[in-house]
Parts: C-alpha cells; structure tokens; sequence
C-alpha cells in the first residue's frame, strides 16, 4: 500500500471501551494474559494464534515501508542483553526513573506527572484527598544476572529501550554495509521496563516491543531529516487508521524532555484514555554516539569520504510501539453495528486488509453436499499458499459471516450450485457487506490484488 492508498474513512463512531477489546482479544485468541493458570503477572501477556498473525502483518507492513522501501535505510536484529555499561553510557542507570508519591491515607500510590496539577500544587490525594508522601525514585531498568557462580555474577539488564543495539552496532553496519551518512539503521525489537503503573491492557506493559528508526545525519542537515521522518511517521500512521481525526502532534515541553532528547514530537491517538502518545519523534542529536564514544573508549566519529570531515553524527530517532499499534488498530477498527432486521448487533473489525490475521475464509453452502464440500476445499488449499486463509462449514453462511467479521476478515468466498455449474463462486466483502460472482481461477489474483501492500 502506498501511503496515499490509504484506508476509506468511516463515519465517525463512540470510542471504543478497552474492556470490550480484551474480551474479543480472549475469546477469538488476540491476546491471553501471560501465566494465567497461576494468576498472571501484570503488564506482560501473550499472543494467541490470530494475535500472532496480526502482529506480523503489522511488523511486515512497518519494515517494508521503512527499510524495504528506503534505499538509504537497512535493518539489525540485537540482543536483549547487553554489556552493562550500556546503560550508564545511555543515561538510563542515572535518569530512567518514575518519582512516586504514596497517599498517606488510602495508600494509592501515583506517578508524579501522572498527578492532575491541583492535586500536585495541593499535595493531595486525587482519590481520597488525603496528603501525599514525598516524591521517592524508582529506576525502571530491569537487572538480570549472568553467570551461576555466586559471587562472579555480573548483573547487567534487559533492555530499557530496543535502539541501544543500533548505536552499538553503528560502526559495524557502517563498515560492513557500504552505508554512508546521511543513513538509517531500523530495528523491531523487545524493550523491558520495570512500570510502576502498568496498566490499560497493552498500553502500558513491562515487556513491550518497539519499532525504531534512528537516521544518522551531517549536523548542518539535522532539521531537514527531522522534518522529513516526522512527517512519514504521521502518514504511516494515518493511512492504517479509519479515524485519521483521532491523530495527531503534541510537542514535549522544556520539563518533560527525556534525558536524550532535545526536541520531541509525539504522535498520539485518541481513544477512551484520551490522547495517548503512540510513537516519539526525537531529536537525540550527539547524545547517544558521543556517550558511547566516551564509555567504550572507541572513536565513534565519521569521516566524510567526499570532504574528509571528521564529526559525531547526529541522530533522528522515530520510536514507535508494536503493541500500542496493535491496540490502537483495534480500537480503531472496532464496530458493533445496529443490525437492520432488529437481530443481534454485527460486531465488526474493519482492519486494513492487508494487516487483517486472516485473509480470506472459504465455505461450502451445505456441509453435507460432498461436491461443495470438496470443491471448497480444494480452493482453500490453493488458497493457504499465498494467504491465511480458513476453511469453515459450521453453521449457516450467516454466523460464519460473523464469526469472521469478528476478527476482521476481509472476504467470505462462498462455494454453492451454481459454481460446480460455471466454476465461479461468491466474495463477500466485510465492510460493505456487498457480494461478486468471480471466476474460481481468477480468485487468487484477485484477493492478492486487495490483501497485499504496494
Ligand atoms: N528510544 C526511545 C524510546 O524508547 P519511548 O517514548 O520511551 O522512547 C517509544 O518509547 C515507544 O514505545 C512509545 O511511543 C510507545 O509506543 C512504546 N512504549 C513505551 N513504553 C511502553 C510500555 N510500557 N508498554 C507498551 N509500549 C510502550
């Protein structure tokens, strides 16, 4: 999909309440809580078999447009741990903290910029309006050990934010790659923060993944890049939502800044949480190569082959979450609409098809007809070679068209008499519920066509 083939808007519908998200996530397999069987562990879950399918769509759909697509952009893989002082190079063991205050009556406790202003001027408890403690620190990098011999362990941590690997391995992509600046190196990879707070289902988790673009620049051309990939974000991002009005900047003012950041956008969404930041455009200047060069000992400046300048690059990050696009695609897509005929209303996910878990399901019109059956089938096998696709003769046409426009399918492929006749069959499409006779060999170009991005 280019990014002005983007979703058709749809007419504006109530926010969506998170709690109706999880049920659907649960009970059509999205998301399941992680470790439920022994009462769970809160901010971390699990993807079930269609959340799987939709969180690839997502990561596959992101690294075509940011890598795939941008001769001058290529991608790395890192690990999860790495060498500790990693995180002192970075700030993080400094700077990575939520302060806290506990109310000394009804003992909630609350993140200090979480606090309503009234409340932080007055020192008083938003629940109860009973007095708050002082503000203590709490550092949100989560520690691990390696090694087993007590006493030789070398503790280090899982990491506080993906893109650290991209600044260590900067020297070896540039090396190895024949990259030269300005250039960007991508990554989608898991972060790991000790919340305080988490909460709001994925929003807000202590495992999460985030997808980073950190584009490495001449100083002199910092605002042209900065403008460029903040601008791309912001249509990436509203060419997969319906409700392309629910998006929009919020610039960081001076006291909210990371501690790496000179300037900072946030895109941000609007659902029932109010406008909530959904990916971060930084400026992360010489920060994160200067540090490294200063912690490490090696000389992370670049040599200009053309003028032979020497200089730290400067870098433009975009930072994104994989889950709060996962989340937010849902809130957006999701419908339950009034059914004419006064039935059960249609619950509906009008997901962009080409992020959709599943692309196409195919039924027989009667289980019991064994040519329906097995001309269904056969399409269906055909079918799973190129796409997701399901195979369902359970019920009348009508619940399976429910139970597919529950989970966002895009196309319902009906085989009945007439197709062992003329060897055509009926698409149903999910959104506008319209239907096509299609030849049974020309379907796969013709879904392909509609589910795949170009
Ligand atoms: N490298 C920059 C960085 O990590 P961030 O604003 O802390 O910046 C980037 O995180 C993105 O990661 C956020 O915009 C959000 O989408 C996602 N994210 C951050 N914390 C998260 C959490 N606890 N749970 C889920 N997603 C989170």
């Amino acid at each position: 999909m280019t990014q002005t083939e983007s979703v058709p808007a749809v007419n504006d519908t109530p926010l969506v309440p998170i709690e109706k998200i999880v049920a659907l996530c649960k009970r059509r397999g999205f998301v399941y809580p992680n470790s439920e069987i022994y009462g769970g562990v809160a901010g971390i879950y699990d993807f079930g078999p269609l959340g799987v399918e939709f969180r690839n769509n997502i990561r596959r759909y992101w690294w075509w447009s940011m890598v795939q697509t941008h001769d001058n952009v290529v991608g790395i893989e890192g690990a999860n741990i790495t060498h500790p002082r990693v995180w002192e190079a970075s700030g993080h063991v400094e700077n990575f903290v939520d302060r806290l205050v506990d109310c000394k009556k009804c003992k909630r406790r609350w993140r200090v910029d979480h606090l309503p202003p009234e409340n932080l001027e007055q020192n008083k408890c938003p629940n109860c309006g009973g007095e708050l403690t002082e503000p203590r620190k709490f550092n949100l990098l989560m520690e691990t050990y390696l090694g087993v011999v007590e006493g030789d362990r070398m503790k280090t941590y899982l990491r506080g934010e993906a893109c650290q690997n991209i600044y260590l391995d900067y020297d070896n992509v540039l090396k190895s790659s024949r990259m030269q600046i300005p250039f960007g190196i991508c990554q989608i990879g898991k972060a790991y923060r000790n919340e305080v707070t988490p909460g709001n289902f994925l929003f807000r988790q202590r495992e999460f993944e985030q997808w980073d673009l950190q584009f490495f620049v001449h100083p002199s051309e910092m605002q042209k890049w900065f403008d460029y990939w903040k601008a791309y974000r912001f249509e990436w991002y509203k060419s997969i939502i319906n409700h392309k009005d629910r998006l929009h900047f919020r610039e960081h003012g001076p006291d909210e800044l990371a501690h790496y950041a000179k300037q900072a956008f946030d895109i941000e969404y609007r659902t029932v949480l109010g406008w909530q930041e959904w990916e971060g455009i930084h400026w992360r200047q010489d920060w994160d190569l200067s540090r490294h060069s200063q912690y490490s000992g090696q000389d992370l400046s670049y040599s200009d082959p053309a003028t032979g300048e020497r200089y730290i690059p400067w870098i433009v990050e975009t930072s994104g979450g994989v889950d709060r696009t996962f989340l937010n695609l849902l809130l957006d897509a999701y419908e339950e609409e009034p059914d004419p005929a006064g039935k059960e209303p249609r619950t509906v996910l009008h997901l962009h098809p080409m992020l959709a878990p599943v692309k196409v399901a195919v039924f027989p019109l009667q289980k019991n007809k064994e040519e329906l059956v097995s001309t269904a089938k056969g399409i269906h096998k055909h079918l799973q070679r190129l796409m997701v696709s399901q195979y369902d003769d359970i019920g009348n046409i009508g619940r399976r068209y429910r139970r597919q426009d529950e989970i966002g399918t895009p196309y319902c492929v009906t085989v009945d008499f007439q197709s062992l006749e003329d060897q055509t069959v009926t698409v149903r499409e999910r959104d506008k519920m319209t239907q096509e006779r299609i030849a049974i060999d020309a379907l796969p170009m013709y879904l392909l066509d509609r589910v795949t991005w170009k």
